[in-house]
């Protein structure tokens, strides 16, 4: 029942892949034997493409992009077993700082496009009576900062529509599930960091866990795959933590 291929021969389509962790699943995918529709803002995303892998520079926000992406990676490579919803922004501004418009593009890019890929694949995936899907939630899905009040919104209405959605979906033979990041040394901090050195701000905040470290993308990227894989049979609508303990300690 359980083969040590996992992903071997499936479908993804991983959003936020020019960068980051989602950059690391798209490797880590491609590197087990999968084919990746790897979609970015960023035309960085272009330098991704390559036999297993192929890039769509496209605002997932945006209408039409979903469905864009989901055609794209059923028209290359045939069918779609994955969706990795990654890609995510952050501000750093005071509530009282903040407008609507401040506001809406963090709903809009970390749950909105979260959706509407979420619709547009359970739509390819329902036929077939199987699939996966992956959202990239964080600590921050449970756990309050000052300054990042939309962000902590969207991350924890990212992790109810795991939950909603993976009622939604398991009688279709479809999983939804998400991994709580915890610090990541990845590039997000870079347009709100003080100096514009967003890895060095967040090594230093990775520090304060309880394993004294930030994680490299590619740990992230393993419970993904391991949350795409057969190996995760029985999980349904889990919001599983990888937050060095950042979580579940008390106090300094
Ligand atoms: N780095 C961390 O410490 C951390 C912690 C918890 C959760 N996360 C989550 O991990 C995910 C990946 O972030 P990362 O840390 O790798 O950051 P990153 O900035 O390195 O990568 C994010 C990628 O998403 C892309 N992106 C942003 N907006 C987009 C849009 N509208 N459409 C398409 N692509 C878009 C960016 O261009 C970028 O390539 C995010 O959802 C983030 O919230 C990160």
């Amino acid at each position: 029942m359980y083969g040590t291929e996992e992903v071997e021969g499936k479908v993804a389509i991983v959003t936020g892949a020019a960068s980051g962790i989602g950059r690391a699943i798209t490797e880590l995918l491609v590197a087990r034997g999968a084919k990746v529709l790897a979609e970015d803002i960023d035309p960085a995303v272009e330098s991704l493409a390559g036999p297993n892998v192929v890039p769509l520079v496209a605002d997932i926000s945006a209408d039409g992009s979903a469905e864009k992406a989901v055609a794209l990676a059923i028209e290359r490579f045939s069918q779609l077993d994955l969706l990795v919803n990654n890609a995510g922004i952050i501000i750093n501004k005071l509530v009282v700082d903040m407008s609507r418009a401040d506001w809406e593009r963090i709903i809009d890019v970390n749950v909105t496009g979260a959706f509407l890929h979420s619709r547009e694949a359970m739509k390819a995936m329902i036929p077939r009576r199987s699939g996966a899907i992956v959202n990239v939630a964080s600590y921050a899905s449970y756990f309050a900062f000052p300054t990042i009040a939309a962000y902590t919104a969207s991350k924890g209405a990212l992790a109810q529509l795991t939950r909603t959605l993976a009622l939604e979906a398991i009688g279709h033979g479809i999983r939804v599930n998400a991994v709580g990041s915890g610090d990541v040394l990845t590039n997000i901090l870079n347009t709100v960091a003080a100096d514009g050195n967003g890895v060095a701000a967040l090594a230093a905040h990775g520090e304060s866990a309880p394993i004294g470290r930030a994680a490299d993308p590619k740990e992230i990227a393993e419970v993904v795959l391991f949350l795409a894989s057969a190996r995760a049979s029985f999980m349904v609508g889990s919001v599983v933590m990888a937050d060095g303990g950042m979580s579940v300690k008390v106090g300094s």
